[in-house]
């Protein structure tokens, strides 16, 4: 039963914004205006196609996770076996804590449509009649937007039984999380939504063989999702057109911190932060780029060395740290960056699930001997104890969570170990009361 008359599609260009192109507009999130801007033309295309080449379509496309972690999407959704009886599932991950990162909040409050759109094309592509969107309970603007959403769909006939009258059923639904950053860690969240105690499982087996409920589950990032209705419509030549080789396409970048306009950037992948600075006003008035994340706090820290690395895998990647969830937090010269990391490295020992030792007791520690670092109150060999501590996480704990609490301590002491040093004896340099200090 088609309820919902599609306009033709209009032709769109090859350049960002794709995803962010009407968030401005009035009302955006409703469902006439997604309709009059090509919305689910996409989906329209695939219910054309058979579920195994839109997978292949998607791969060919070259879009990757946008996540943090860059795993081929059309990849992912090839590991779903097509031959077992055991239900498939979809499942979005939208429980964006990782600091820094505030991309697909807005996304999900101007277009969740494009969304939903998303969804139903990925759940076709898979097999899957189920699909789940974990959501930060916190952020309730964003739950209540998403349900609405989700109830104007089904009824214009695009979500629940024979979708535009094919053969597609897909039920949706909307689980709001309860504000643990580890459910975020894509097996915790299964947990979460099964109803358990959020705590990451050991991989292998990956949700693509056994996932929600033991079966075959494919958990996509929400911009990864968003970004599959625009390939649909306009074909991977198009996609390609944009980004890299290996990193093709438009992405959301999110600048926070001392930055004269932060926001979200939407810009083909390989965009520098010279560039995106250039928008986004520079940093702010009298002052200079002293440090900051390429993907938020759990990537290793960039200076102002590095404000010509293309923003893309490789390019960040090469340069020693990760592209991760494309957070990039700016800190200028007036910030200390032992304070910027003890404050990180708080928030992972709150964040840590507690499953397992490297990460319970690690994190616990780390913080402990930040505190005294940044009081002053230590000397240059507790420097090798912190090294050591972090040695004994970074790759020794469950999950990436680990690691992340790691990332921008090695990173800090490989480029800032003089400002570390000059805390102690006395403490802070960038207490008004030393600030002199550092400078001598
Ligand atoms: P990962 O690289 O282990 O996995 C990425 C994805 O590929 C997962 O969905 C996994 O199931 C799949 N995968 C990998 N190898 C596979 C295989 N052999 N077979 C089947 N599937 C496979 O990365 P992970 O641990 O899932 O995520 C780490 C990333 O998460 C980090 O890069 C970090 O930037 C990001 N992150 C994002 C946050 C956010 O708020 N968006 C919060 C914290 C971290």
């Amino acid at each position: 039963m088609i309820t919902v008359d599609l306009p033709s599609s209009v032709p769109e260009p090859a350049e960002p914004p794709v995803l962010s192109r009407h968030w401005d507009d009035e009302q955006s999130w409703t469902l006439p205006n997604y309709l009059r801007r090509n919305g689910y033309q996409g989906l329209k295309a695939a219910l054309r196609m058979r579920p195994d080449e839109v997978i292949e379509l998607v791969k060919t496309s070259g879009l990757r996770g946008r996540g943090g972690a860059g795993f081929p999407v059309g990849t992912k959704w090839s590991f779903i076996p097509q031959d077992t009886p055991a239900p498939h599932y979809l499942v979005v991950n939208a429980d964006e804590s990782e600091p820094g990162t505030c991309k697909d909040m807005p996304l999900m409050l101007a277009s969740p449509h494009m969304l939903i759109e998303g969804i139903a094309i990925a759940a076709y592509a898979i097999r899957a009649r189920h699909a789940f969107v974990y959501v930060r309970g916190e952020v309730a603007s964003v739950v209540r937007r998403l349900r609405a959403a989700v109830a104007e769909a089904y009824d214009a006939g695009l979500l629940g039984r024979q979708v535009l009258g094919s053969g597609l059923d897909l039920e949706l639904v909307i689980h709001a999380g309860a504000g643990a950053y580890i459910c975020g860690e894509e097996t915790a969240l299964l947990d979460s939504l099964e109803g358990r105690r959020g705590q990451p499982r050991l991989r292998p087996p990956f949700p693509a063989t056994a996932g929600l409920y033991a079966s075959p589950t494919v958990v996509n990032n929400v911009e990864s999702i968003a970004s599959v209705p625009a390939i649909l419509r306009n074909g991977t030549d198009w996609f390609r057109s944009m980004g890299t080789e290996r990193s093709p396409g438009f992405t959301l970048y999110s600048l926070s911190g001392h930055v004269a306009r932060p926001g979200q950037y939407e810009a083909p992948l390989g965009v520098t932060l010279r560039e995106l600075l250039e928008r986004a006003g520079g940093i702010r008035a009298g002052h200079t780029l002293k440090f900051w994340t390429p993907g938020g706090s759990s990537t290793p820290m960039f200076t102002a060395e590095h404000l010509d690395v293309p923003l893309d895998y490789e390019g960040v990647g090469e340069a020693g740290s990760m592209l991760g969830t494309k957070a990039l937090q700016i800190f200028d010269d007036t910030v200390c960056v032992v304070r910027a990391v003890t404050r990180w490295t708080e928030f992972y020992a709150h964040e840590s699930c507690g499953k397992c030792t490297p990460c319970r007791e690690g994190t616990y520690w780390l913080v402990q001997m930040m505190r005294r670092l940044e009081s002053g109150d230590a000397s240059e060999a507790d420097l090798t104890t912190l090294v050591d501590i972090t040695e004994s996480i970074v790759g020794k704990a469950f999950c990436a969570l680990g690691d992340a609490a790691g990332a921008p301590i090695m990173s800090s002491l490989e480029y800032f170990r003089d400002e570390y040093l000059a805390h102690f004896p006395g403490g802070c340099p960038f207490d008004p009361a030393r600030a002199t200090a550092f400078a001598d």
